[in-house]
């Protein structure tokens, strides 16, 4: 089984907003995606909308025939917008408000009364759950006390050493995916994964089963265009 391709649309609504218009369109960019080949759309709304609004989020509920995966810090806003559209997963990051990217896992277990309630809601809402997660053992051990469906392994540290020590790189994440496994949870991994990085990941991660990918994936599609693009990441996952 080949992990899916989630294509994060962040970066398109960036663009967007660089000029205020509507140009590029979210919502066309999401359908264009799933019609070459992405297995599903990512969004991030932040509390300062300064890339996907809430507006995108309602605009793309319904539309996206893929699976959709809304990410974000779990505050009041969020919580509503996500219960309210019932995407079929829901990522949750531990940002701090302002914060540039996601560039941290939860500490799962300073956090597991959040996180196992936040857990039970959206079960009860039949939305599917993911947290954002580091390689420390006991982060993913906690993970799996909590409830959620999934953890998001934040592969930004392994996208950092993979030119230099690519073994190195990847050896905690085999050891955390091997735990989530063993303790019953599903497995996705996202941030600045690529074109160089990706292949290596997946063939070596046990159980993977979603990447979510925008940074990397927009960028290369300036040279290569978005079809060709997507359809390059998807052979890598296969
Ligand atoms: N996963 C999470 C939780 C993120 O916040 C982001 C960036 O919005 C990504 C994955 C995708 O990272 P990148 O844009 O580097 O591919």
């Amino acid at each position: 089984m080949s992990a899916k391709l989630s294509v994060n649309v962040n970066k398109i609504a960036t663009l967007r907003n660089a000029r205020g218009g509507n140009y590029p369109n979210v919502v066309q960019v999401a359908k264009d995606c799933e019609r070459f080949g992405a297995e599903g759309i990512t969004v991030h709304p932040r509390p300062d909308e300064r890339h996907i609004t809430r507006q995108d989020v309602l605009d793309l509920e319904g539309v996206v025939s893929t699976e959709f995966n809304v990410e974000g810090y779990p505050n009041e806003r969020f919580m509503e917008l996500v219960l309210d559209i019932k995407p079929k997963q829901a990522t949750l990051v531990p940002d701090p408000p302002g914060v540039l990217t996601s560039n941290a896992g939860w500490e799962t277990k300073a956090n597991l009364s959040l996180l196992t309630d936040l857990a039970g809601t959206f079960k009860e809402h039949d939305i599917r759950s993911a947290i954002f997660v580091d390689t420390n053992l006991e982060n993913i051990e906690y993970a799996a006390k909590s409830g959620v469906d999934r953890i998001e392994l934040y592969t930004g540290p392994y996208a950092d050493n993979y030119s230099k020590d690519a073994e190195s790189a990847i050896h905690d994440y085999v050891a955390a995916a091997t735990l989530a496994q063993e303790l019953g949870l599903g497995i996705n991994a996202g941030h600045d994964l690529s074109l160089d990085n990706l292949k290596y990941f997946q063939e070596n991660i046990p159980g993977l089963l979603e990447v979510s990918i925008g940074h990397a994936l927009i960028s290369d599609s300036l040279y290569y265009g978005l079809e060709n693009t997507i359809q390059m990441y998807l052979k890598l996952l296969k």
